[in-house]
Order: C-alpha cells, then structure tokens, then sequence
C-alpha cells in the first residue's frame, strides 16, 4: 500500500456526483471543496486523506477509468455497458435506479414477435446492436440518436427504441410503452486494472466500506 499515492476518483457530473459524495463522506471520505455548489472547478482535493476528485460527464468516465487517469470511476449500468471501456466493475451503489427497454407503440409488439426488420433508435446504439444481434438473434437496423428518442417512433423514424425507463412518464405522454425489458440500470462503482493491484488494499477496504454504509 502506498499511502502517498492520490487515490483519484472520476465522479459523473451533477445529481450522481452529489449521491456518490454523501455516501463517500460516511466512509469517512470527504471533500470540503465540493461542499460550494457555485463552484465551476472541475478537480477537487483532499490533501490530508489523499484523495482527488473529478467531475466528468457520465460517458467520460469509464475511459478516464480505463486509462488510468482515475482509479475508481462512479457512473451508470448504461453507460459502462455503451461504452465497453476495459475495467473491473466491483459494486452496485442501488441508486439512480431504472430499467433499459425496448419502447415503442402496442403495434411493434408484433413486429418484435416475428423478428421483423425494424428499425431501431437509441441513444445506445451498441445495447440495442447487443442486445437485438446477440441476444435475440435479430438483424435490425440501428439509428443513433442523441436524445429525446421516444420521438423516433412517434414521427415514424424508426419502429421501437431502446431507451431508459425510469417512472414510464416520457413513454406515456408520447402514447409509447415498455415492450421487452433489456436489462436493470444503476449506479456503479468501476476500477482500473492496473490500480486494482496497486493499490489492492485500499481499494478493497473502500468497497467494503462503501458497501458498509450502503447497509447502514
Ligand atoms: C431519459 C430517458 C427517457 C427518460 C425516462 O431522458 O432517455 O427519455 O429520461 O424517464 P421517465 O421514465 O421517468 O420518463 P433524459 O431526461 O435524460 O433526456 P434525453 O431525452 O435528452 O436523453
């Protein structure tokens, strides 16, 4: 164990970052500097419990992950799954909890039963290119779109998408539903691989600490 080694941490901007913060801070983890929400830093250090923080956007963090730039990443199921980046996934924090699904009219219903050509648009492209080719053995044609995809099947872009689903009120309001359900989404903690041994110890007593006041 180094003790003078930063232990740096890749937050995801915004409502995840402030969840992450509270859970840390019962750890015994805590970061003063953060406390101002006017600030527009970006980094953040306690210098006394040698540990750094960063504020990235949630797609960002698993590659300042992989790259060793952070050692421990907070982000979403959704995005560690989209973005594919080498590194451990090692705990599930429960919050920021939703589902990813197939959406679309009662109409696509059919067109999901019988393995139909359709086109599908998400924010996602490779869940729904995962989830449609490996997992359903279904060759569908995928259109990446940037967000407020429930628009796609409403103007007739695309038959169903693969979007997140956390109350259902985005799909109702635009007369779409849940069709299939691709997977359950929530906050995750992610490791370096290269830190995961270095710093074995304190990695590990951090898990098991977070995990410790998640029980609490
Ligand atoms: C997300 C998601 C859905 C909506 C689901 O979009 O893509 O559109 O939230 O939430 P609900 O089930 O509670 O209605 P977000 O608000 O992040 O914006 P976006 O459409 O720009 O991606």
């Amino acid at each position: 164990m180094n003790e003078e080694r930063y232990l740096t941490f890749a937050l995801t901007k915004g409502r995840l970052a402030e969840k992450t913060l509270k859970l840390l801070e019962k750890t015994g983890i805590t970061c003063k500097e953060m406390e101002d929400k006017e600030t527009r830093k970006l980094i953040f250090v306690n210098e006394e419990q040698k540990v750094r923080f960063f504020l990235a956007k949630g797609p960002d963090v698993p590659t300042y992950v992989e790259y060793g730039v952070a050692d421990i990443g907070v982000t979403g199921k959704d995005i560690i799954m989209e973005e594919g980046r080498r590194c451990f996934e090692v705990l599930d924090l429960g919050f920021g909890k939703c589902r990813m699904c197939v959406c679309g009219p009662e109409s696509a219903r059919e067109l999901l039963e019988h393995h139909q050509m359709i086109r599908v648009a998400s924010k996602y492209p490779n869940i729904a290119r995962d989830y449609f080719f490996n997992r359903k053995n279904q060759t569908v044609d995928i259109i990446k779109l940037n967000g407020s995809v429930e628009l796609g099947p409403v103007v007739g872009l695309s038959d169903v998408i693969v979007d997140i689903v956390e109350t259902g009120s985005t799909l109702r309001e635009n007369g779409l539903g849940v069709l299939e359900e691709v997977c359950p989404l929530s906050a995750r903690v992610i490791v370096n691989q290269v830190s995961m041994r270095m710093e074995n110890e304190r990695i590990k007593k951090l898990i098991s600490d977070l995990k410790d006041a998640l029980s609490e």
